[in-house]
């Protein structure tokens, strides 16, 4: 991978990277299409990143879908498919991790303690890697996308982070290898996030702009539904992190969720417009 990237930096091609566990569903699709659309050479990893998961996480039986996922990239005209073993990535004597400070430990860090260094360990690896010009994540992981960003700026890397839309069902609901785990039942219920994301914005753009109302409004769905049980529900500044009482600049309504046992993210992006101070843009 390291040859045949820097192959194509040496004819003066473009390289961009989507990072991924497999799987593959429209939103890892979207990245890919926008890397082909900007790069003249796209690489796509597949790797179930043994370093992010918990000890009583679903790494076990996170969804495997190897064969359907290169003849997918394959179709859609992607240069090279990186899917390295664990032992390749992590070989014995391992020992040298990356942490973005604080904000790993917040949101989604607190429920998943360690996750995030295994993300950007392993991120790191990957840009070191390919080294391309450009990699692609999902806003659907706003957080990742947020330290991801943070790390190569605080390590000089040479890679541009391009960060795109959510893709959802028709429904509404978030795309996710999870969605996998639902019964039918709590398919129908893990609507809720998009339903509570979507009560938020109604509320904005009906001129609220204090996000105690708002999350009153966000949780008031999120507690009517008996098959969900909330994680977090939290308003915060889309650059810092940290929370909010009124809207302001950029933000994000960051959403996890139990629907059974299967813990479902989602978040609702608001922009202040940058023409008319007070007006903000909600992006579901
Ligand atoms: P994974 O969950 O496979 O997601 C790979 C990329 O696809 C991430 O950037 C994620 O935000 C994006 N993505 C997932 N669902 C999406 C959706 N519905 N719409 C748009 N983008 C979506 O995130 C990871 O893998 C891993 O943590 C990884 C970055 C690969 C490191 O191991």
């Amino acid at each position: 991978m390291k040859q045949a990237a820097r192959a194509a930096r040496a004819e003066g091609r473009l390289v961009g990277l989507v990072p991924t566990m497999g799987a593959l569903h429209e939103g890892h699709l979207s990245l890919v299409r926008a890397a082909l659309g900007q790069c003249q050479t796209v690489a796509v990893s597949i790797f179930v990143n043994p370093a992010q998961f918990g000890p009583h996480e679903d790494l076990s039986r996170y969804p495997r879908a190897m064969e359907k996922d290169a003849a997918l990239l394959e179709q859609l005209g992607v240069h090279y498919l990186f899917a390295p073993q664990p032992a390749e990535i992590y070989p014995g004597g391992f020992r040298t991790y990356v942490h973005v400070e604080s904000w790993s430990e917040r949101l989604e860090g607190r429920s998943r303690p360690g996750h995030f260094r295994g993300v950007t360990t392993v991120v790191l690896k990957l840009l070191e890697i390919v080294q391309p010009h450009f990699a692609y994540f999902g806003r659907k992981d706003a957080q990742q996308a947020r330290l991801v960003r943070q790390m190569v700026c605080d390590l000089n890397l040479d890679t541009e982070i391009v960060v795109r839309p959510i893709v959802r069902e028709a429904d509404g609901l978030a795309m996710s290898s999870r969605n996998a785990y639902l019964n039918r039942d709590e398919r129908r219920a893990a609507t809720v996030l998009h339903r509570a994301l979507d009560a938020v914005r109604r509320e904005i753009t009906g001129g609220e702009r204090d996000t105690q109302h708002l999350q009153a409004a966000m949780r008031k769905v999120l507690d009517a539904e008996p098959l969900a049980s909330t994680d977090y529900a939290e308003i915060v500044d889309a650059e810092t992190l940290e929370p909010v009482t009124r809207l302001r600049r950029s933000c994000l309504v960051l959403l996890a969720v139990f629907v059974g046992t299967t813990r479902l993210i989602d978040n609702l992006l608001v922009e202040e417009d940058a023409g008319k101070p007070g007006e903000f843009g909600v992006s579901l």
